[in-house]
């Protein structure tokens, strides 16, 4: 009598969990048939490569269509590019194959299957953000490893951008999240000043793990 509505919630529970993977994934492949999305790598990376280092191993975490593992495959770093979504990942393997990059591009759903601990020299995230997540990210930073983080804030001038406020930013959130790593750089500027100007609608950070 009590096993049956126990046994009835346990296999509804697991199904509806399995729909909603199966909703992502399928959203995103979608998106990325229709032709949206641009394999462009994030502003805080391209504007911080002086930080790399000159080899090890590097993570694109929800690649997307890859810029990031691109620029990080050609600047030396052996690269994994994961994503949930198949549609991207053949397509970035496809390029990293026709350009002889270093990328190992995989499916993988990152909030089931974290990078293991201390593997990756860097991680970069663009525009994906799992606050559960952040403490294996930190984790699977080797010594002295760096994250690169870059997405959308509440605060925002443009149209651009998730509409549901739980996958934006708030105010320094990314300082809150990182804050048991070295900042070596941050930049936010909410609507201060003249928001024409400057860079608008996102955080972006790096943070070292200390060795
Ligand atoms: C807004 S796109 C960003 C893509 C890429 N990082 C960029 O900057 O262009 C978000 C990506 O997260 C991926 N994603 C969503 N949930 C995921 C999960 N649980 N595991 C891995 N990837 C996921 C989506 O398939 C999508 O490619």
């Amino acid at each position: 009598m009590v096993a049956l509505p126990v046994a009835g919630i346990k296999f509804l529970t697991v199904n509806f969990i399995k729909i909603c993977d199966m909703n992502t994934k399928e959203k995103w492949n979608e998106r990325y048939h229709a032709g949206t999305g641009e394999r462009q790598a994030a502003l805080v990376l391209n504007e911080n490569l002086h930080l790399l280092p000159e080899n090890g191993r590097a993570l694109d975490l929800a690649c997307g269509l890859g810029g990031n593992a691109i620029l990080l495959a050609q600047q030396g770093l052996k690269v994994d590019a994961w994503d949930i979504a198949d549609v991207p990942i053949a397509a970035l393997q496809d390029v990293a194959t026709e350009r002889q990059l270093s990328i190992q591009a995989g499916v993988r759903d990152v909030e089931v299957n974290p990078p293991g601990p201390e593997t990756f020299d860097v991680i970069v995230v663009g525009y994906f953000l799992d606050r559960d997540l952040i403490p294996a990210l930190i984790r699977a930073l080797k010594p002295d490893g760096l994250i690169y983080y870059q997405t959308f804030t509440r605060q925002y001038v443009s149209d651009r951008g998730p509409q549901r406020a739980e996958f934006r930013l708030a105010d320094q959130e990314l300082l809150q999240l990182f804050s048991e790593l070295h900042i070596l750089f941050y930049r936010e500027e909410g609507c201060v000043g003249d928001v024409q100007k400057g860079f608008r609608d996102e955080a972006m950070l790096i943070g070292m793990k200390k060795g």
